[in-house]
């Protein structure tokens, strides 16, 4: 596996590539790889000759200084891990200057309200740092198809607006969520919840479950009162917020409409630790 530490170095090579007509399959990270992550090289390589990973732990996205500080890294932890995998041949370990030329500082979009929904409004400027970030990665990478996971469903929404609207020429996949055994959605701030966090957090995956079946049968009002009862009798969680919203405006329904797709989000902290995830509802 290829390792590329300078802007400079990554650009030949990739210029290499896509002189002999290799397709490129890319999925950037913050680190703290899982199998969650894996299972994007692992679809990135069934549709394309090279795959390539970043790491980078990016500034500009988290609107809490203390988060960031936390969010877990361990390089060479990540780097034998994707060894292992099989599936990428390159990873991309830029510096800030390699992003950010002029500063630490995101740009501004207009992601047609998409940005204004569920996390948008619990962490401002944070889809403008996402945005930013992979803007300029996918212009270095310059990958045909790059994959991100619904874990984070609004972010690959955004993504896919941002190439949208941008016209770069890339195919934004997004990749079913990766669980553990007991169907928590595997994450990087899973590192950071003891033994029986872990456990307990089963119950984030379970309501969602639930509210599934729920779906067909209970009014909306229902439903939110059963899940902020669920959360209300477990010990150390705080629902931050759950919402049931139509798949393609990530708006919140107040009813179910024919023909439409829904989804529900929730997110929950487990201690200090912030739990994102979401099922589709059928
Ligand atoms: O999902 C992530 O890990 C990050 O938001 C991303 C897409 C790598 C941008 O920093």
């Amino acid at each position: 596996m290829k390792i590329f530490r300078s802007k400079k170095t990554l650009h030949d090579y990739v210029e290499r590539q896509k002189e002999m007509g290799k397709k490129i399959g890319f999925a950037p990270t913050m680190g703290a790889l899982h199998r969650g992550h894996i299972s994007l090289y692992e679809a990135a390589a069934k549709e394309n000759d090279l795959v390539f990973s970043s790491i980078f732990v990016n500034p500009t996205q988290f609107n809490n200084a203390g988060d960031l500080e936390k969010y877990p890294r361990n390089i060479e932890n990540d780097l034998k891990m994707l060894e292992e995998s099989a599936f990428v041949d390159a990873v991309y370990i830029p510096e800030v200057s390699d992003l950010y030329p002029d500063g630490l500082k995101s740009k501004t979009y207009d992601f047609e309200g998409l940005e204004n929904e569920m996390e948008g409004k619990f962490r401002p400027g944070h889809f403008d740092g996402v945005g930013t970030v992979v803007e300029e990665l996918l212009r270095q990478v310059k990958p045909d198809n790059a994959y991100f996971g619904e874990k984070d469903f609004q972010q690959l929404a955004i993504i896919k607006k941002l190439v949208q609207k941008l016209q770069l020429p890339v195919k934004i996949h997004g990749v079913k969520i990766y669980r553990e055994e007991n169907g928590l959605a595997m994450s990087s701030r899973n590192e950071r919840l003891s033994p029986d966090q872990r456990k307990a957090a089963k119950v984030i995956h379970e309501t969602l479950l639930k509210v599934n079946d729920w779906f067909r049968v209970l009014t909306l009002p229902e439903i939110n009162l059963r899940v902020k009862d669920i959360f209300e009798d477990q010990r150390g969680m705080v629902l931050e917020y759950f919402q049931i919203a139509d798949e393609n405006t990530l708006k919140e329904t107040d009813f179910f409409y024919r023909g439409h797709d829904y989804r529900a989000f929730i997110v929950v902290f487990v201690n200090d630790v912030r739990l994102i995830d979401n099922i589709h509802l059928d």
